[in-house]
Parts: structure tokens; C-alpha cells; sequence
């Protein structure tokens, strides 16, 4: 009841009629969610791990089945989104991180137009982009995609809810009026789309065009590219919902999975899973795949789903400490868990190529560097690198913020023959390095290490304090 006084009082301090009514709205889904995190805190409802099983096999179908199509018409079908209101907080960004600079001067955005632009001019269809940004985001957004707006790409941005971050102690928001500073809010994660496409009119306007499919990825993920394959097994299998899942290696832990809940299939996010199975969850064993969130949406099944209100998703809720030290949650949703509300809906285990995230800035060190090179804005692995496999990079502590990485490569090394890369402490390189076989950087506490221009590393270990 608190919380609806609140809420109520910060849409009263909207001046602008129109504005207020929007506003209102918003806070009324914000509170339909909280509302729902209280009755499951309330009844402490938690997923019952008995009845967790592994997905069965036509649950989880595989790549290589898929059909292989020449038709080019379905395309004319689909849209493309990319949800983009995320900031890349772990790598220490306050921007969109779509905005930074990836390949070749090129952002993640510019990547993604150049994929698009591609598809439609060389198979002849139409497919529009379309980019759901945050308040966080929707600057930088507008800043990149402004030089596309002569050419032939339609590019549509909405933007995703805004909500109140909430005091932890007191479970009140922290904003008190409307119009506060942006650290009193959030967006609410990626599964917000489909309300926020509803909200945003965007829905119903792709649904006007005559666009069925919506193929979401994350905007970071470069290897989310249109595929026709998955596109047309949606349309023979007559799913509503497909989600993209890839095998998974001891270094994706802690990615969502599919599982089957007492038959029915659904996400299973590492947060829902109670602390005493969290190993259970992280094994490689059990849980086999996870899922890239790489999603195929049918469009007119969204429509249905929404105007029954009931796309329902588990709340996921994030804690985090505000800058001046407050405690505060987050409720958040996945736009995987919608899974479980539409027909026929299943996971396709896709190559690892479809998912080539940056998360870190040891990502960022691979996609920058000679092992790869763009076609149309796709990433292609270098012809010369041997087995096609890509190198282990495990850059340290002192890499880990994007502003510390750009000042520690003057340049991005050549590593075409690299096998393996751990860099601790705190390590410059130079010019024109070349890394090759396993390289071992160790800096100790106090020490610095300049990896001079011009020098080649190979199969070497350098620690300690070097005069190189
Ligand atoms: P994540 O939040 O899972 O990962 O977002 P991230 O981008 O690495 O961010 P940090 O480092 O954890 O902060 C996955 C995708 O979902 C989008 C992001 O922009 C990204 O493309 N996203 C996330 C949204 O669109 N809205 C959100 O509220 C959160």
C-alpha cells in the first residue's frame, strides 16, 4: 500500500498531461510486478529442483537437421530486433555498449546495420531493424544510427520501460519524483520487450507491415546473424517461440538453461535456482546446453499472449549498491522464460558461431584481433589461423574496465598462432606484439611490465620486474 501512495505521488509530479498518462501506465506495470515479488516472497516459492529434468530430445532439436532453403520470400516475413538497453556494467561502461568501437572503427551497431543491409540487398528482401534502447541507452543509440537515415535500412527504436530502483530496508522507490536523476532507476532486463513492443505501438505497426517472426538477439552478440534454416523450421514446425541454445563449456556456467518442468519446457536462470544446487546447475553435465538468447518470436502468438495478460515471467531480482552506498533491488525478467507461453515452443542447438558475445574485455581483446576479420559485417575466423579454433585470452584484474584496456594496448597484438594468453598485474604492451604458443604475463604487487614495440612472445613465461 506504501508502494502504491509512492508510486502515486511520483506520477502526480508529471506536469504534462499526455506525459503523466504514459508515466502512469509504466508505474502500473512496475507495480503489477512488484506486486507479484511480494505474493512469491510472501509464500516463498521456489522452483522444486525433484522436479527438474533434463529437456528430451525433441525438445532440443539440432542445427544439423535443420532444412536447407532457397526460398528468400519468407524473409520478407521477419524482423529484426536487437535489445539494447543494457550498459555493460562489467566491463565498466556508462554508455550503451553497443556504441563501442569493436572492429575496424565499427560499433556493434554499425556491425549489425552492415549484417542487415547485406541480407537485403543480396537476397533482394526487406527486412527492418529495429533496436529497443533504455534510458540509458536510447543518446548513444540515436548518435550512431543517424547516419543511416538516407539509405534504404528502416531503422525503428522504441525505448523499454524505465522503472524505480527500490530501497531494500524500507521497499519503497528511491525516486521521489519523476524527473530524478538516472541512478534512481532501471531497465528492467531484456525480457521487458514484449510489453515495452506493446507499449510502444511497434508491435502492432510490424504486424500492419504483414512482418510474422521477430528474430531478438543481445546487440553485443555478433554472431546473431538471419538465418533461414531456423526461420524456416519455425514455420514447418509451427512454433511460436524457438530459443537458440549452444553447447556448454566450463567457461559459460553460468548461462540460462532449458529444462523440463513437470513437461512443460522452460528457462532455468542460475538466480532461481536455490544456493544448495547451485553446483548442480553449473555442471556441464546435467545441463547440458544454455541458451545464447537468440529467440524466433511469432508475432500474431505475441499479440495473443499480451492481450490475454499472460505473459508472466520469473522475476529475477538484483541487488546492487547505489554509489553512495544504498542497497536498493531490482526486479528484472529474461526474455527467454516466455518459452513456456507459446505452442510447440523448443530450443535448436546452433554452433558456437551464433553466439560470439563481448562480456569482457578479454572477449573484446579476440574480436579486435587478427583472428578475425569482418565480411558484411559478419566476423569470419582468419583462413590462416590452424583448426579454426580460437585462442584462451584471460586478461586480469587491471583489463577488466574498457577505459584501463584501451590505455594498455597501444595496439591489439597479432595472435594468429596464439594458443593461450593469462596477463596479471599491472602490464603495458607496445606496438606491434606478437603473441604466439602460450604467454604467461605476471606482474607482481608494486611491479610494472612494458612489453616493448616490435616484440615477438613465444611459449614464454615473463614475471617479476623486467627491464625488456
Ligand atoms: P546482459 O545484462 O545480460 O549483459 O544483457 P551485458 O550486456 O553484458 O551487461 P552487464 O555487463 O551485465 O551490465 C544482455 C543483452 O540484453 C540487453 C543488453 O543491452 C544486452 O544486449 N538488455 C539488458 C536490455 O536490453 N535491457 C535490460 O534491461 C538489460
Amino acid at each position: 500500500k506504501a508502494m502504491r501512495n509512492e508510486l502515486g505521488n511520483l506520477v502526480k509530479s508529471v506536469e504534462d498531461p499526455e506525459t503523466r498518462r504514459a508515466f502512469d501506465v509504466e508505474m502500473q506495470s512496475f507495480f503489477d510486478l512488484f506486486t507479484r515479488y511480494l505474493a512469491e516472497r510472501a509464500k516463498n516459492v521456489e522452483i522444486e529442483w525433484d522436479k527438474i529434468n533434463s529437456p528430451a530430445p525433441e525438445q532440443v532439436v539440432a542445427y544439423d537437421s535443420l532444412p536447407k532453403v532457397n526460398d528468400t520470400q519468407i524473409l520478407n516475413k521477419l524482423a529484426v530486433l536487437k535489445v539494447n538497453g543494457g550498459l555493460g556494467t562489467s566491463m565498466g561502461m556508462t554508455g550503451a555498449k553497443s556504441a563501442l568501437e569493436v572492429k575496424d572503427d565499427m560499433t556493434f551497431l554499425d556491425l549489425t546495420v552492415r549484417q542487415i543491409e547485406h541480407l537485403n540487398t543480396s537476397l533482394k528482401v526487406d527486412v527492418p531493424l529495429i533496436l529497443m534502447t533504455s534510458f540509458n541507452t536510447h543518446e548513444d543509440t540515436l548518435r550512431i544510427i543517424k547516419k543511416y537515415a538516407n539509405q534504404q535500412l528502416r531503422i525503428t527504436t522504441f525505448n523499454q520501460s524505465r522503472y524505480p530502483r527500490i530501497n531494500k530496508e524500507t521497499l519503497l522507490p528511491c525516486p521521489s519524483n519523476a524527473n530524478e536523476e538516472k541512478s534512481k532507476w532501471y531497465p528492467p532486463g531484456h525480457g521487458d520487450v514484449y510489453n515495452a513492443l506493446v507499449q510502444s505501438g511497434v508491435l502492432d505497426q510490424l504486424l500492419a507491415e504483414g512482418k510474422e517472426y521477430l528474430f531478438v538477439s543481445n546487440s553485443d552478440n555478433l554472431g546473431a546473424v538471419v538465418d533461414q534454416g531456423i526461420l524456416q523450421h519455425m514455420i514447418d514446425t509451427q512454433a511460436e517461440f524457438l530459443m537458440e541454445v549452444t553447447d556448454k563449456t566450463k567457461a559459460d556456467v553460468k548461462g540460462g538453461t532449458l529444462i523440463d518442468y513437470e513437461g512443460s519446457i522452460r528457462l532455468l536462470e542460475i538466480a532461481q535456482v536455490p544456493s544448495e544446487h547451485v553446483e548442480d546447475f553449473k555442471a556441464i553435465r546435467k545441463f547440458k546446453i544454455f541458451n545464447t538468447n537468440n529467440l524466433w518470436v511469432n508475432l500474431k502468438a505475441l499479440k495473443r499472449v499480451m492481450e490475454a495478460g499472460e505473459m508472466e515471467l520469473e522475476i529475477i531480482i538484483n541487488p546492487k549498491t547505489t554509489d553512495d552506498g544504498q542497497a536498493v533491488i531490482q526486479l528484472e525478467t529474461a526474455a527467454g522464460a516466455a518459452i513456456k507461453h507459446f505452442r510447440n515452443g523448443h530450443g535448436v542447438n546452433v554452433p558456437r558461431s551464433r553466439f560470439l558475445p563481448v562480456k569482457s574485455c578479454s572477449d573484446l581483446l579476440l574480436i579486435k584481433s587478427d583472428i578475425y576479420s569482418l565480411e558484411h559485417g559478419q566476423l569470419v575466423i582468419n583462413e590462416n589461423r590452424l583448426f579454426g579454433t580460437t585462442p584462451v585470452i584471460k586478461l586480469g584484474d587491471h583489463f577488466k574496465k574498457i577505459q584501463q584496456f584501451q590505455k594498455r594496448f597501444k595496439k591489439i597484438p597479432k595472435i594468429l598462432e596464439l594458443d593461450h594468453l593469462t596477463v596479471t598485474g599491472d602490464v603495458y604492451f607496445g606496438r606491434n606484439v606478437t603473441l604466439r604458443g602460450t604467454v604467461i604475463v605476471v606482474a607482481n604487487e608494486g611491479q610494472r611490465i612494458d612489453i616493448p614495440d616490435g616484440c615477438v612472445l613465444e611459449n614464454r613465461l615473463l614475471s617479476g620486474n623486467l627491464n625488456m
